[in-house]
């Protein structure tokens, strides 16, 4: 699709890099699928995209995983990136790089910059006693524990002390706090960043971003010291920069770094807000464009977990109702920055009203009436009615809007918008009746049709990001060689090609009281 005009900035996405020692379930692919539309319509607007993923191989949680099944580390990552790949293959997201931690371009960002700070005189050496979480991978103070336990976790914490080196995160809080206010599109939405804020009152600590290896071996050796290895989250959120190519091709680097939007889950917002900035300033980059923290999918309204046996296989859902349907689901029912509940009602619900009564429908109904009547061949545009120009407008309208949507990362409400056009479409067709039409005036019946089609083809292409399979078969029935975003491409006499139902509805089987069974 090609709105015409050529965008002069690139743009890069990244998603969190997930941990390793997980299964892939429904809340890390809606990120993924976030950053993959996105991706997508920014180079269908012709923008340079550049969309980094990844796992996080290192750190105590994956080290633990390993063990629990008498395995190396590196052999247990080594296992799951293709699990994970694999998951990304099937839900068609379109990477440009796949980072892994524990990759050597990696481990020597990590070091260098880990030189660059301690250089700088931001790191050194103290004695810490903390309430720590396995899950979290961090100290808790006294004050930040709920009943004695992990608030995230929910779990009571062993107090340790060790020696460890600390990173004086505490030097930088005004300047971030001074960044903040100044840059409004650094932390979105806005309740997120004020809650970053209101967190800065308070003064802020240092970070501890060393684990003795008698702890946890499984990481980065700190390059000034080898007893000890380095923080996952200071190893990990380093991934956004060597992706680029930091240290190693600076004009790379230069060109995508300052574009950078970090796609996030809300539960990670303090490192990406706070640690992350903090770290660069020390080591002298630039900050990211944008932090965006979108909320959790809940199921039937409690968190999704391993342990509560309560996670949505994405593969399942693949597997049932194909790629296409479970990225819309997600992008059209997640309000991005709040939390969202799955359930397999409301998806049933969300297919067969939006996707085969709307969309698929639409298509079949055009499709079937110029074979009917017009020989399988789009027919004359002809003389524009106030009807026509006005399904005109409605599309000229709609192609704006959602290009402020997506650049707004309002992903549900583009997609809301596009199907407000498409049922447009749907009143056009009933306010003009071409099947009763073709009886009385067969040329304004034809104008009707190719009008509807032109205005299914621009719906299609302004879905195509979030259901790019099944939108190229509206594209290829149509005919539809021109993806431009401007109204008036569909070419008379083209001859339509035969497809299959766009949407077969999904049967929900319902259970009969007794006493209406057969
Ligand atoms: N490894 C860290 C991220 C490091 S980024 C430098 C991590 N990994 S994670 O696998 O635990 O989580 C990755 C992302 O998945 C987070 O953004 C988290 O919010 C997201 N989600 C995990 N469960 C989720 C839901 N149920 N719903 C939506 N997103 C959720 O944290």
């Amino acid at each position: 699709m090609k709105t015409g005009q050529m965008a002069e900035k690139p743009f890069y996405i990244t998603t969190p890099i997930y941990y390793a020692n997980d299964e892939p379930h429904i809340g890390h692919s809606y990120t993924t699928i976030l950053a993959d539309v996105l991706s997508r319509y920014h180079r269908s607007i012709g923008e340079e995209v550049f969309f980094l993923t990844g796992l996080d191989e290192h750190g105590q949680k994956v080290q633990q995983a390993a063990e629990e099944r008498g395995i190396d580390p590196q052999q247990h990552c080594d296992e799951m990136a293709p699990k994970w790949k694999l998951l990304w293959k099937k839900l068609h997201i379109r990477y440009d790089d796949f980072i892994r931690t524990t990759e050597p371009r990696h481990e020597k960002v990590v070091k260098d910059i880990l030189t660059k700070v301690k250089d700088g005189g931001d790191i050194y050496m103290d004695e810490y006693g903390g309430h720590y979480c396995v899950g979290c991978e961090r100290f808790y103070t006294e004050k930040e524990l709920e009943d004695g336990k992990c608030p995230q976790h929910e779990k009571e914490l062993e107090f340790i002390t060790e020696k460890n080196y600390f990173f004086k995160m505490s030097k930088y809080q005004q300047k971030l706090i001074d960044y903040i206010n100044e840059n409004p599109e650094f932390i979105q939405p806005q309740h997120r960043k004020n809650e970053i804020l209101g967190f800065l009152r308070q003064p802020l600590e240092d970070l501890c971003i060393s684990r003795p290896k008698s702890r946890l071996s499984w990481g980065v050796d700190l390059p000034f010291d080898h007893e000890y290895v380095t923080y996952v989250w200071f190893d990990a959120l380093l991934n956004y920069v060597t992706s680029l190519g930091y240290g190693s091709d600076p004009e790379f680097f230069e060109k995508w770094w300052s574009q950078a939007i970090h796609l996030i889950g809300k539960d990670i917002l303090m490192t990406h807000a706070v640690y992350w900035p903090t770290m660069l300033m020390s080591a002298g980059i630039s900050l990211p464009k944008t932090i965006f923290a979108h909320g959790w999918w809940l199921m039937e309204e409690s968190k999704m977990s391993k342990s509560m046996g309560n996670v949505v296989d994405p593969m399942e859902l693949i597997d049932d109702y194909g790629v296409d349907p479970v990225r819309y689901y997600l992008m059209r029912e997640m309000v991005p920055g709040q939390d969202s509940n799955f359930t397999m009602s409301s998806f049933t619900k969300r297919y067969n009203s939006d996707l085969a009564n709307d969309f698929g429908n639409l298509l079949s109904r055009v499709t079937r009436l110029i074979q009917k009547n017009f020989g399988g061949e789009l027919p004359e545009w002809g003389e524009c009615t106030s009807a026509e120009n006005g399904i005109k407008k409605v599309a000229e309208g709609t192609v704006i809007k959602v290009n402020e949507l997506i650049h707004a990362m309002r992903i549900n409400e583009a997609i809301e918008e596009t199907m407000q056009f498409i049922r447009s479409i749907n009143r056009y067709m009933e306010q003009q009746v071409p099947w009763k039409l073709v009886k009385e005036d067969k040329s304004a019946a034809g104008r009707v049709l190719i009008t509807a089609a032109e205005a299914l083809r621009l719906g299609a292409l302004l879905l195509q990001p979030v259901m790019p399979n099944r939108t190229l078969i509206v594209l290829e029935t149509l005919g539809a060689e021109n993806t431009k975003l401007v109204w008036g491409q569909l070419k008379s006499g083209n001859k339509l090609r035969e497809h299959s139902a766009l949407f077969p509805r999904i049967k929900v089987n319902i259970k009969l009281p007794d006493k209406e069974k057969k």
